[in-house]
């Protein structure tokens, strides 16, 4: 450390403990650019008693999600909203050492074999909703004339929770969520709010469903994997119960039931409202750009289009040659990646690099030990330093016309920044790259792959079977929910197509 150190520059508030909360609660981005122009790219502001240090920036996001994990700590940040939904033992429940390896354990479930079966399972659950919800009572009708309409976020949970069971979780998820199994999931999801996160513990009926539900969710799974043990015949060759019942710790020891059944309930709501949040968006630019919902619907026919109008089933490699598609998925994650807020907990005094903010007369600045980091990629995505036009959805920044990427960065690859990788779900890892939806460094999303897979064939088999609209505008960000979803109003317009 330094011999003169001050702290970043404190966000002036009025009420004491409370701080900036409502500001940055209302609307995140308002906030970090009003600071950033009058404190600079990093500073700090007190939320509900916490002191929060931003880092804006992809230097600011290297910063954080580059940094040494012992100084950064996602556990502290993120155990008191985490381990009453997940459960004891796995994820931020254990010392990181132990949950980087059950990471590693899903990511072996995540293998290409497993995602060419799931691209089948998805298309046909699709369909089979879309040929029977009431939500869907237009389409099943044979007039092509006649509009119907869907709320964008209802009718796109619904299709994340069918898909994910039908393939990550497993047949008897699957067969119980006409069941007992929703309503447990909604006591649950009702505990992983901002106010679970900011207030661990409170005397309130949401809390005891919260823990009530996941106790049973608990047993459910434990009861899912005892039967599996007895009857190790069973086909449940993709999904992920039966990847981690074959995993052995380093040290030998296999799953225990409660441990499998905690990182199901995690990946559960890790890839739920992520997932749906995405499609959501991604349907309300659909409906709102004809152009582009029409190259999409090109793409389709002229790599599946049978000469009878009908289309023949997608595989997994096929999703690897739709440059419209990914396009379309990769440019709503950039406007609206769902998780707008990274936060770390400060273990130790942390050095800002000169390079990210210039020192004050009163020395350089360090984040002190028991203040929480954020990094926000939405800021970094949204940065017109960095994008052209980059409060336009344009999913052409990210392909020229031969499909290949070339415009997607304004500055960014000139200045010798991080190349990124265009292929249909392709990642970019850099903890310095201005697009961060999947975050970066050690606590990196490890369902990329299948999101993208999930919500690109959600995606094209809505878009075979129906054209949208939308009758308002694309609506702006609802920052109150966790995940960033659609303000109201979000109601989509389908009409029927001629061939289907
Ligand atoms: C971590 C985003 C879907 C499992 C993360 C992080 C982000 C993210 C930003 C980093 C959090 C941090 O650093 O604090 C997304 C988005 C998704 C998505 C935008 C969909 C569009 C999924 C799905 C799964 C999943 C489907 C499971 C199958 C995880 C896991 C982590 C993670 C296990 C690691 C957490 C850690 O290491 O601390 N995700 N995610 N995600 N995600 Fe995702």
């Amino acid at each position: 450390i330094p011999r003169k150190t001050s702290d970043p520059p404190l966000v002036f508030h009025w009420i004491p403990i409370v701080g900036s909360a409502i500001w940055y609660g209302n609307n995140p981005i308002g906030f970090f650019k009003a600071c950033q122009e009058k404190y600079g790219n990093v500073f700090t502001f007190v939320l509900l008693g916490r002191k929060v240090t931003v880092a804006l920036t992809p230097k600011g996001n290297n910063f954080i999600l580059g940094g040494k994990s012992i100084a950064f700590n996602a556990e502290e940040a993120y155990k008191h909203l985490t381990t009453p939904v997940f459960g004891k033992d796995v994820v931020y429940d254990v010392p990181n050492e132990v949950f980087m390896q059950q990471k590693k354990f899903v990511k072996f479930g995540l293998t290409t074999e497993t995602f060419r079966a799931y691209v089948g399972m998805i298309e046909d659950e699709v369909d089979n909703f879309m040929s029977h919800d009431q939500r869907f009572r237009t389409y099943q009708q044979d007039d092509i004339n006649e509009w119907g309409n869907f709320d964008a976020i209802g009718a796109m949970a619904e299709i994340t929770i069918l898909t994910a069971s039908r393939t990550l979780q497993g047949s008897e998820v699957r067969d119980s969520l006409d069941k007992s199994f929703s309503d447990l999931y909604t006591d649950l999801d009702g505990g992983f709010t901002p106010l679970n996160f900011m207030f661990p513990n409170l005397p309130l009926e949401s809390y005891r469903r919260r823990d009530r539900a996941q106790k049973k969710m608990s047993e459910f799974y434990v009861n899912i994997i005892k039967k599996r043990r007895e009857n190790p015949n069973g086909d449940h060759t993709y999904d992920m119960i039966s990847s981690l019942l074959d995993q052995k710790y380093r040290n030998g020891d296999v799953l225990r039931d409660h441990e499998i059944a905690h990182i199901m309930i995690a990946l559960l709501m890790a890839g739920q409202h992520t997932s749906s949040a995405t499609l959501a968006w991604t349907m309300l630019h659909l409906a709102s750009d004809q152009d582009v919902a029409n190259a999409l619907y090109d793409e389709q026919v002229k790599r599946f289009g049978n000469p009878d109008g009908s289309f023949r089933a997608m595989s997994y490699e096929d999703l690897r040659h739709l440059p419209i598609l990914d396009a379309v998925i990769r440019e709503t994650l950039r406007m609206h990646p769902p998780i707008h807020s990274i936060m770390r907990q400060v273990r130790e005094d942390v050095v800002v690099p000169a390079t990210l903010a210039a020192p004050s007369k009163d020395g350089v600045y360090v984040v002190p030990k028991d203040h929480y980091v954020l990094a926000s990629p939405l800021m970094s995505q949204l940065d017109p330093d960095t994008w052209r036009d980059a409060d336009k959805w344009m999913p052409s920044r990210w392909y020229d016309e031969e499909g290949m990427a070339a415009q997607a960065l304004k500055t960014y690859v000139d200045d010798g920044g991080e190349k990124i990788d265009f292929g249909f779900g392709a990642v970019s890892k850099g903890t310095e790259s201005p697009y961060q939806p999947f975050g970066a460094g050690k606590h990196r999303c490890i369902g990329e792959q299948f999101a993208y897979l999930q919500i690109g064939t959600i995606i094209a088999t809505i878009m075979r079977k129906v054209e949208l609209r939308l009758p308002n505008p694309v609506p702006e960000h609802n920052y109150h929910t966790m995940i960033m979803m659609p303000k109201d109003p979000k109601s989509i317009h389908y009409r029927r197509r001629r061939f289907n």
